[in-house]
């Protein structure tokens, strides 16, 4: 069973607090990280019949949503960042959601695909464990999940230029085998700093 006790009782929404810093520096943030998770993109675009509807889960400034439809696939973005979904609304549909209430927003089994870059880094176990479940239901069967976060450092508050962020980091054998208790075959598990895992929805 996990636990949430890393988090203290009364403190604001931990993930809210972790994602507002993004705002301020918006435009610097998607400059910096431009070049980066291509090779990975084209992975994921190729491993989907073309055109295939994909949610880009915590798109941030909604690079990889734009690389996508390069590939000829169809994007929808979410994410937290009221700044990001803004920049990325200029050119992807794009809308405003809390990953934790990501089942409610779209029905059962639309995506064929499910990208989570580096977008359940801010939540703790409980939400993490709670999201691949939900990534489940929004998944069609055999629809594919690509779902990175941080399997180096230490769990807890990281103090950053722009601000404190949450990260929660997770054993990489341990994160795939969640991957598939919430529903998915693993693919393939690629192990660095970020724990990368490729999955097939059963069913
Ligand atoms: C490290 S950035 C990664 C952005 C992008 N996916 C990339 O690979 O560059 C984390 C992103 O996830 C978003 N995010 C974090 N927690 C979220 C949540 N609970 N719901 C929606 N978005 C979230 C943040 O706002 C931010 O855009």
């Amino acid at each position: 069973m996990k636990s949430r006790t890393t988090f203290r009782r009364g403190q604001s929404d931990p993930v809210a607090e972790s994602v507002a810093p993004y705002s301020d520096h918006a435009d610097d943030y998607a400059a910096v990280h431009a070049p980066k998770m291509a090779d990975r993109v084209e992975r994921f675009a190729g491993s989907l019949p073309v055109p295939s509807l994909i949610l880009d889960a915590g798109c941030g400034p909604g690079r990889d949503l734009a690389r996508f439809r390069k590939h000829g696939h169809v994007v929808r973005g979410v994410d937290l960042n009221s700044v990001f979904v803004a920049m990325v609304n200029a050119h992807a549909p794009t809308s405003e959601c809390d990953l934790r209430e990501v089942g409610s927003r779209f029905p059962a089994g639309t995506f064929d695909g499910i990208w989570a870059s580096a977008s359940l880094v801010h939540l703790d176990l409980v939400d993490a464990v709670d999201v691949l479940g939900q990534f489940a239901g929004l998944l069609r069967p055999g629809g594919r999940l690509y779902v990175c976060l941080s399997a180096t450092g230490r769990t807890g508050w990281l103090d950053e230029p722009d601000g404190r962020r949450w990260y929660t980091v997770w054993d990489p054998d341990e994160f795939a085998a969640t991957v598939a208790s919430a529903g998915f075959t693993i693919d393939s598990v690629d192990r660095g700093p970020y724990v990368e895992v490729w999955a097939t929805r059963g069913g």
